[in-house]
């Protein structure tokens, strides 16, 4: 037998794209110079509602350079007629009505950024301002079902039976706010009309979602649009959908028939790109002496926009992370005014799980169990809102895992009984979980003469390493070095994949690339079979193997030849192939989840109320993990995005004008250097191969869920405050 040859999925590989990134060559949808670019400003509306009653650009205009300006006056109706499915909560300047704060009214195209923004602030716009409600706390009157989630109301069992037998109960109230997802490449489009084709460079995380917006904006076949997305800085959900910006940039390019390149500031990113909305969540436990629960009843109510229904769906983690049998589950929205919310990182889950974990570790000092022991009694053997089997679960492991490396044995129970450089110190945990999601995608492949091969997938790379993995993943289904692969992806003329969101690209572009590759070997097996002159002729096709860059009989490493070899001798100059590959139906009879464990600890001063994270522990169970350094780097950027969450994160909007007050990274504050402790992470192993192929179930998203949940609870531990309203600043310390 042939020694089994050297994989890289499971290797921690460098980023292929590192050399490009660190030396300035990988392109951002900012940074196409096109000949006759010109520049696009945003002008945002400075009330939260109300109408424009004079847009004067006269003055702006005069300013040399100036191209043009765009105002509900002279926009034109978009799309051009009717379209079927168009989606108008965009505001694309059809009239001149203001929903929420900072609103897009116009858009100014100039020779240079810096015309551009000038003319922008010379734009005077007059308002009729009506009042606006912002606040969700004194709109409670208006909580309602949302329109498009028909289990908004959800029970199995009978809750209340449970509840008024239960011997323990914890009733409670938490709060999330307004978050927002501040990647470090704030939304960026470049767009370009040829006759009637638009071709758009957009920092997106969905290219072939963005190219069917435009071209129903536009009134034009899907095909006459293409969008291209090689690097992202970050998406995190803002990136998910297409926003209002982008439509006009590329309706400015049409007007001004130049190619206009529209990059939005960080300030720009607070008005109209989405933001994780506030809850309110209301968790009742109710748990025999023993800590076993035995109802589970939680309301989420998040404020929405006044013209379009968004649903956080913070309730859904309460229906499957602990096994009970009596659960209900309510989910509400309260329309205010304020831009539509949008999906950011872990949706729903991430708040979902500050309230559930939090009133878990209220229910653990209840019952006087340690909190990792209650949730072993409360451990779901099965989903038990699916009523199936998990594909795989390891989360008794990360439990485990983590547990010993924190030393949480040492933990005394007691709030307030740990000290720490003469600060008190508290231990908390929480755990996540977050589905796996695989779609249908497709991927093409060409192999060249010179035994090199190029692999194209329409997926996307927001900066989580889909061409390393991509790349790792052909190089062992081909037995090939990464240097002989050319894996490209972000471009609508390529084979289709979904977005990139919910965690799912890795499992769902990684196995379209490893069918196509498949797909590949096999069609030079046939070539080699066939052929007379080839080592590997007449064998059946079970009887090779792809190994050195050729393919070999399986038991004889003599016998065979290269890829090259084939290829050239066939007379081709070039082998091309395409695959598609999805779940199979099998999928339908588990339920598929990553899962994590987090402990955190915290010192807190007790005079000056500050709060630091110290240390900082995740076990994270998500099935194969093709590269530990892209994965670890998922893992870290979420807890990070969990610590700002717990401590740091709030979008604050003044109610009585109801703007937002800060609307920048200074007054907006994402943890930094010094918020973060070292980062102690382990996968823990997690074989799923129920799944797909690979065994991959995605990484993204389940690490942010618990983080927040975790720093409360150990907050709690150190000082005996619970703060059921984030993030905790230290004002609600002391
Ligand atoms: Mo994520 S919110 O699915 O980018």
């Amino acid at each position: 037998m042939i020694e089994k040859q050297q994989t890289l999925v499971g290797k921690p590989v460098d980023r292929v794209d590192g050399h490009l990134k660190v030396t300035g060559q990988a392109k951002y949808s900012a940074e196409y110079f096109l000949p006759k670019l010109a520049y696009a400003v945003l002008i945002q509306s400075t009330i939260t509602k109300g109408k424009i009653r004079n847009f004067d650009s006269r003055e702006a205009e005069r300013l040399k350079g100036v191209i043009k300006i765009i105002s509900y006056k002279n926009a034109g109706a978009i799309p051009p007629k009717p379209t079927k499915g168009f989606d108008d909560s965009l505001h694309l300047l059809q009239n001149p009505e203001i929903h929420y704060d900072r609103q897009i009214i116009g858009i100014v195209v100039a020779e240079t950024y810096e015309i551009a923004s000038e003319a922008a602030s010379l734009v005077r716009v007059s308002y009729d301002k009506e009042p606006a409600q912002v606040s969700m706390d004194k709109s409670m009157s208006k909580a309602k079902a949302p329109s498009d989630k028909s289990d908004w109301r959800l029970e199995r069992g009978d809750f209340k039976k449970a509840a008024s037998e239960a011997e323990l109960k914890v009733h409670a109230t938490y709060i999330t706010p307004s978050e927002i997802h501040s990647p470090m490449e704030p939304h960026a489009t470049t767009a370009l009309w040829t006759g009637d084709k638009l071709e758009v460079w957009e920092s997106t995380q969905a290219i072939f979602n963005t190219r069917n917006k435009l071209a129903k904006a536009f009134g034009i076949p899907a095909r006459k649009v293409r969008v291209i997305a090689k690097f992202l800085g970050g998406g995190f959900g803002t990136k998910l959908s297409t926003w209002t910006g982008t439509v006009l940039c590329a309706l400015a390019a049409r007007v001004c028939q130049r190619p206009v390149r529209l990059a939005l500031s960080r300030q720009n990113t607070f008005g109209g790109t989405g933001f994780r909305p506030r809850t309110q969540q209301t968790l009742t436990l109710a748990a025999s002496k023993s800590g076993k629960l035995k109802g589970i009843k939680h309301e989420c109510i998040n404020e929405s926009s006044s013209f379009q229904d968004f649903v956080e769906d913070g309730t859904d983690i309460s229906t499957r992370l602990y096994a009970c049998p009596n659960v209900l589950t309510i989910s509400k929205i309260v329309p205010v005014d304020i831009g539509k919310p949008t999906w950011m990182r872990a949706p729903g889950e991430a708040p979902g799980a500050f309230a559930l974990e939090c009133a878990m570790d209220e229910l653990a000092y209840e019952a006087g169990i340690d909190p990792i022991e209650l949730r072993l009694i409360n451990y779901a053997e099965n989903d038990g809102r699916e009523n199936l089997p998990w594909s795989s679960k390891a989360l008794k492991a990360c439990y485990e895992q983590a547990a010993k490396r924190f030393g949480w044995e040492k933990r005394k129970p007691k709030p307030g009984s740990m000290k720490k450089d003469g600060l008190l110190m508290g231990w908390g945990m929480a755990s996540g979980m977050h589905p796996y999601y695989r779609l249908k995608a497709s991927a093409g492949l060409s192999l060249k003469q010179d035994g090199r091969v190029s692999i194209f997938c329409g997926t996307q790379d927001i900066g989580t390493g889909t061409y390393t993995i991509m790349s790792q993943i052909a190089s062992d289904a081909l037995a090939l070095p990464l240097d002989k692969i050319s894996f490209e992806l972000g471009d609508t003329t390529m084979p289709e994949a979904p977005l990139s969101g919910g965690s799912m690209t890795a499992a769902t572009a990684g196995n379209a690339v490893h069918a196509v590759c498949l797909e590949a070997l096999a069609q030079l097996k046939e070539l080699a079979v066939n052929d007379k002159r080839s080592p590997l002729f007449g064998l059946a096709a079970a009887d090779m193997i792809a190994r050195d860059e050729g393919l070999y009989h399986v038991s004889d490493s003599k016998k065979g030849e290269s890829y090259a070899s084939i290829l050239k001798r066939s007379g081709k100059k070039s082998l091309d192939c395409k695959a598609s590959s999805e779940g199979g139906a099998d999928l339908a009879k588990y339920s598929k989840y990553s899962f994590a464990a987090h402990l955190a600890e915290v010192t807190v001063d007790p005079e000056l109320g500050i709060i630091r994270v110290t240390r900082f522990v995740s076990a994270v169970a998500a099935g194969k993990i093709i590269n530990p350094k892209t994965a670890a780097s998922q893992i870290k950027g979420g807890i990070i995005y969990g610590i700002g969450m717990a401590l740091t994160e709030e979008l604050i909007r003044d109610e009585q004008s109801g703007r937002i007050v800060n609307a920048d990274l200074a007054e907006y504050h994402v943890p930094v250097h010094a918020d973060v402790p070292n980062l102690d992470l382990q996968f823990v192993d997690d074989e799923d191969n129920i799944i797909n192929p690979l065994g991959v179930k995605g990484v993204g998203e389940v690490a942010i869920i618990g983080v927040a949940p975790a720093i409360a609870n150990a907050v709690y531990h150190a000082c005996g405050k619970r703060v059921r309203d984030l993030p905790i600043t230290l004002d609600k310390i002391i």
